[in-house]
């Protein structure tokens, strides 16, 4: 797997991903993670958990990955790992994954995740371990005007994600238990940046949450 330690690129093999992951009770898995700040404050607030950013981009989480790398005693959190590789190409050392969270998805991860033929929903359940957790937070200005990446895909809404995006997500493994939108102070707890990017810019942030297990 392709871990970014910062400006460099080293290969995490299954071996030393084994040894990693048995040092903490769950892992964690935060696809299309952006600037990786999600990431860092679940790692910060949860040592006992494995923490992994992961992202097709490596720019975008490489000075985030450099403070994770870094010694614990000049700010480094051993429990968080960046790793650079797509959504589509997912590594097959990455297994067992305890949570999975995908935060505000655009480009090909947003028509992933909305795609009713589920391929990259089924490639993402195939690396967690059945009854992982999942969490994906949609934002819902990408149908105000939609971009292309929604296609065919209506606005969805807590009823209409709960009665049609469920059915879909069943055929790919993913058991849709809630959806529901976000208030500003959940929002707010994500932590993610790209939220209060579009926060500053908007009197008011929509975000459909959807959560459920993986089967
Ligand atoms: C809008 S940003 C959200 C970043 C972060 N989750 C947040 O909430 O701040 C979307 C991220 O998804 C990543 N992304 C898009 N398509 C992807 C794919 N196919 N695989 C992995 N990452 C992808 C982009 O590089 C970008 O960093």
């Amino acid at each position: 797997m392709r871990r970014v330690t910062g400006k460099q690129v080293v290969d995490l093999t299954a071996e030393q991903f084994t040894e990693l992951r048995a040092q903490y009770t769950s892992v964690l898995l935060d696809v299309g993670t952006g600037d990786g700040k999600h990431p860092l404050h679940l790692a910060r607030k949860h040592p006992d958990q494995l923490v992994i950013g992961l992202d097709a981009a490596p720019d975008n989480f490489r000075k985030t990955a450099g403070k994770a790398a870094a010694k614990p005693a000049k700010g480094g959190l051993a429990n968080l790992v960046y790793l650079w590789h797509a959504a589509e190409a997912l590594p097959p050392e990455l297994r067992d994954i305890d949570e999975l969270h995908v935060l505000m998805p655009w480009g090909s991860l947003l028509r992933g995740v909305l795609d009713t033929e589920g391929a990259m929903l089924r490639q993402l359940a195939a690396c967690c371990r059945p009854g992982a957790d999942f969490l994906v937070t949609l934002n819902l200005h990408a149908w105000r005007p939609p971009v292309p990446e929604v296609g065919e895909t209506a606005e969805p809404t807590p009823e209409s994600a709960t009665e049609v995006l469920a059915k879909a997500y069943a055929t790919a493994g993913w058991q849709l238990e809630a959806a529901a939108y976000l208030t500003p102070e959940e929002i707010a707890e994500l932590s993610t940046s790209w939220t209060r990017r579009l926060n500053s810019s908007r009197d008011q942030l929509d975000v459909l949450a959807l959560r459920g297990k993986i089967a």
